[in-house]
């Protein structure tokens, strides 16, 4: 009688340790993206993670792998739907197969500038897009800028016309493929991680990114132009998997909110500097020239590429576009 009923107490006495053990491990946040981490999203996590360590100690524990080292662009979405990863922040340019209305972030020429880019992102329908997908469990939590892109090539573009018969990189999204197609270049769809090789082997012969992803991917190494078109942009959204972060202890997803609204102000403020010191560095390299282009030029690109928006009309909703380029105005 008395073995049993220490048998019984060894046992109740184990699962409580185990339950306090369990209460007291910390919630892992695995934050997976595709660029280094000197860039504005590279950075942004870093950030992430320090503040969330320092404000939630014991509660939270912050995993960052940067440069596609969990997973790639192709299956980064999937791994936050399976629960393999809690944060991730996919460019815009990629949430075609979710949600056909963020396809208009990549309409070329869509926004004049990155202060117009804020207020349309910051406006009642730039916020709704961040709920749009919620149904199929994904949460956008904040728009985070990288900034716009420039055409890479190895000879010199100027105009539409020289651009023809090239071979651009671009991401899984439609409308940058018509956009290539507007100017009668062949756009081939490639994983981030692939680009640099691309490019090198000559699979490409030319890419659209920021300065930012330009440098640290050492694509100038292997690219003879720049062109500084500023011809779309390059921003991404941080989602995570809407189940997993309702399920978050309430003080917890609270303090986690408060954190993000921080960082973002923090990419959003940084995220042109980094991208002018890198232009400035690849200058420096002198492996690279960047062609500056007149207006006169620049409008060129512009009515070349702006029958796009017309072809997405459908998916992405008039009235959309319509309050993204009143963005320009305000
Ligand atoms: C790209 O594929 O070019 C970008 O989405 C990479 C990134 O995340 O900046």
């Amino acid at each position: 009688m008395f073995k049993l009923t220490a048998k019984a107490l060894t046992c109740a006495l184990s699962l409580l340790v185990a339950g306090m053990a369990q209460a007291a491990d910390p919630i892992t946040i695995k934050f997976s993206h595709v660029v280094a981490e000197h860039t504005p999203k590279g950075q942004g996590a870093l950030l992430f993670k320090k503040l969330a360590e320092e404000r939630l100690p014991g509660k939270v524990k912050v995993e960052v792998y940067p440069n596609s080292s969990l997973f790639g662009d192709g299956k980064e979405m999937e791994a936050l739907l399976l629960g393999d990863v809690q944060l991730i922040a996919p460019s815009l340019a990629k949430f075609e197969h979710y949600t056909k209305q963020i396809q208009i972030f990549d309409l070329p020429f869509l926004f004049n500038d990155m202060a117009a880019v804020d207020r349309f992102q910051l406006s009642p329908e730039g916020q709704s897009l961040l709920k749009s997908m919620e149904s199929k469990n994904i949460t956008g939590l904040a728009y985070w800028h990288n900034g716009l892109k420039q055409l890479s090539a190895n000879k010199p573009i100027r105009e539409p016309k020289d651009a023809r018969g090239q071979k651009f990189r671009v991401q899984a999204s439609a409308v940058l493929e018509e956009q290539f197609k507007a100017v009668r270049a062949n756009p081939r769809k490639m994983s981030f991680a692939e680009v640099y090789q691309g490019l090198q082997t000559g699979v490409v012969n030319g890419a659209e990114n920021p300065y930012s992803n330009i440098y640290s991917q050492k694509m100038h190494e292997v690219q003879k132009y720049i062109t500084e078109t500023n011809h779309g942009l390059l921003d991404y959204m941080l989602i995570t998997n809407t189940k997993f972060w309702e399920g978050l202890p309430e003080d917890v997803r609270t303090e986690l909110d408060k954190i993000i609204v921080e960082v973002t102000a923090e990419v959003n403020k940084q995220a042109d500097d980094l991208n002018q010191g890198d232009k400035q560095r690849i200058l420096e390299a002198k492996t690279t020239e960047i062609i500056e282009l007149t207006p006169e030029e620049r409008s060129k690109w512009r009515d070349a590429m702006k029958p796009v928006w017309k072809k997405f009309e459908g998916e992405i909703g008039a009235d959309l576009i319509k309050a993204a380029d009143a963005a320009n105005q305000q």
